[in-house]
């Protein structure tokens, strides 16, 4: 049983099948296209929101600090899921990585995981952006009624409570209207990215270059406010609240890997992979330093604990910024729309994969006919996603898309170790550089990102966890096929192949 539950699938196996196999998906992207769907999913929340929160109530102006800290967490994982990018240029990310490595049974867990991150961060993201849409509109003259426009669940860090509205109606639509593309096509979707994201990171150029002529060098100082012990016991600021900050803001590159998503998409994956993850995560990490750099420059940190920290900072500018204000909200748009769209393109070509590996019903699998998406995965995930979206708060899935994600990288560095010394031979179009050094240290700084998420994060992870084994137990495993083709192989029934 045991060796059947580390099974691994080989990469020669998994390259033959995406190729010939009877649902392929359609070959249409290009670096830049691929680079720009990285930057698409990178910069919306974390930026927009997250920054203002973790310098208020962590780091002060060293958020800068816990970005470069988070960002060589996430360059170092980057660097290990290129080189599996480009030797299994195949749908399902770290899903697929985890198949040819450490065995379907570890594939599932990550597979599941990876759930956290897709599904869970395109719902999240979707009720910010409700949240922004509905102020932008508002500031237009038109008024949502709250009603139909926030979330029927508040959560206030212990309980779910009821608000009296009855479902968030914009987080809804944008999910459906965003499914309903990414059927029509990838190509279509993958323009329609280019347009918003040249819209956000316009907007976030603008932000900083306008906003640095007016940054009072006061507010750096002191660069590292000193720790500070609270009532309840815990800390913030001083050298800790760097890392705490860090965890907080991971949040914020999370993203770039889902490039990887779209590796059967992919014109040609082996370079352009590598280029296109490693590209999106270097451009948003300079747009990030920038960024911290200017918001905790304009204003103290103490006053940016707010859902719209770019908005307070430039406020405090004077009215000589004014006019950036509209912008802003438009950026903010933008930004977390790409994300959800994005998001919501990675979720069902990792459940793609794991049904052509028979752990998932085969009708995640089905390719539609002429538009050539995953159409089956793709409308399952708008679906639950608009259900999560339509009716939790933000607050509550935001650490577990986090956690979900670190780990996901986690497993993917330590996979990069394994394959060397278990498969030196594969061809590694990418190589990491200095392995076992480079993935040693994004295990261990994603590993303490991960150890600085609060407690009921690590139980909800668990939680989630131990439903995915139950399910691997009950189905996936039964249906594994290849576990049915080593079992009739071992009784003699095929050739080994
Ligand atoms: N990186 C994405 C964001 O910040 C998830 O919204």
């Amino acid at each position: 049983m045991l060796k059947n539950l580390f099974a691994t699938k080989s990469v020669d196996k998994l390259i033959k099948e995406s190729e010939h196999g009877e649902h392929t998906l359609k070959r249409t992207l290009g670096a830049s296209n691929l680079t720009m769907l990285g930057i698409g999913a990178i910069i919306g929340a974390g930026i927009f929101v997250l920054t203002g929160t973790a310098a208020a109530n962590a780091a002060g102006p060293a958020i800068v600090l816990s970005f470069v800290i988070a960002g060589l967490g996430c360059l170092f994982a980057g660097l290990c899921y290129a080189e599996f990018a480009s030797m299994i240029p195949v749908a399902g990310s770290a899903y697929t990585y985890g198949y040819a490595t450490l065995g379907e049974f570890i594939a599932w867990i990550i597979g599941w995981d990876l759930i956290l991150e897709y599904l869970f961060s395109a719902a999240t993201v979707a009720v910010g952006w409700s949240g922004n849409f509905v102020s932008l509109v508002r500031s237009l003259g038109i008024e949502i009624p709250a009603i139909v426009a926030s979330a029927p669940l508040a959560y206030d860090g212990t309980n779910l409570t009821t608000t009296g509205t009855l479902v968030n109606l914009p987080a809804v639509f944008l999910i459906l209207v965003f499914t309903a593309l990414l059927i029509i096509g990838m190509r279509e979707s993958a323009k329609f990215n280019n347009l918003i994201v040249v819209i956000k990171v316009a907007i976030v150029l603008l932000v900083i270059a306008f906003g640095f002529q007016y940054v009072n060098t006061a507010n750096w100082k002191p660069f590292i406010p000193e720790l500070e012990i609270l009532p309840n016991g815990s800390t913030r600021y001083g050298w800790s609240g760097i890392v705490q900050g860090a965890a907080i803001v991971f949040f914020s590159y999370i993203g770039f890997d889902a490039v990887s998503t779209a590796a059967q998409e992919a014109k040609n994956p082996q370079r352009d992979m590598p280029v296109g993850m490693l590209a999106s995560l270097g451009i948003c990490t300079l747009l990030y330093i920038l960024m911290s750099l200017v918001l905790t420059g304009l204003t103290s940190y103490k006053n940016l604990n707010v859902p719209d920290p770019v908005l307070v900072a430039l406020t405090a500018a004077g009215p000589s910024l004014k006019w950036l204000y509209f912008f802003t909200g438009i950026g903010a748009i933008a930004g977390l729309a790409s994300v959800v769209l994005v998001m919501l393109m990675g979720q069902p070509r990792i459940f793609y994969a794991m049904s052509r590996d028979g752990l998932l019903p085969a009708f995640f699998g089905k390719v539609h006919p002429r538009f050539n998406t995953p159409y089956v995965a793709t409308i399952v995930t708008g679906v639950i996603a608009a259900a999560i979206a339509g009716i939790f708060p933000i607050g509550l899935l935001g650490e577990l898309v986090s956690i979900g994600t670190l780990l996901a990288f986690v497993i993917v560095c330590a996979g990069i170790i394994m394959l060397r010394h278990t498969s030196p031979e594969l061809k590694r179009p990418f190589k990491t550089p200095f392995v076992p050094l480079v993935p040693i240290l994004g295990i261990l700084i994603c590993g303490y990102m991960m150890l600085n998420l609060g407690f009921d994060t690590w139980m909800r992870l668990i939680i989630w966890m131990v439903i995915g084994i139950i399910v691997y137990f009950t189905y996936g495993r039964k249906h594994s096929k290849l576990r049915r083709q080593n079992e009739e192989q071992q009784a003699g029934k095929i050739p080994v192949s």
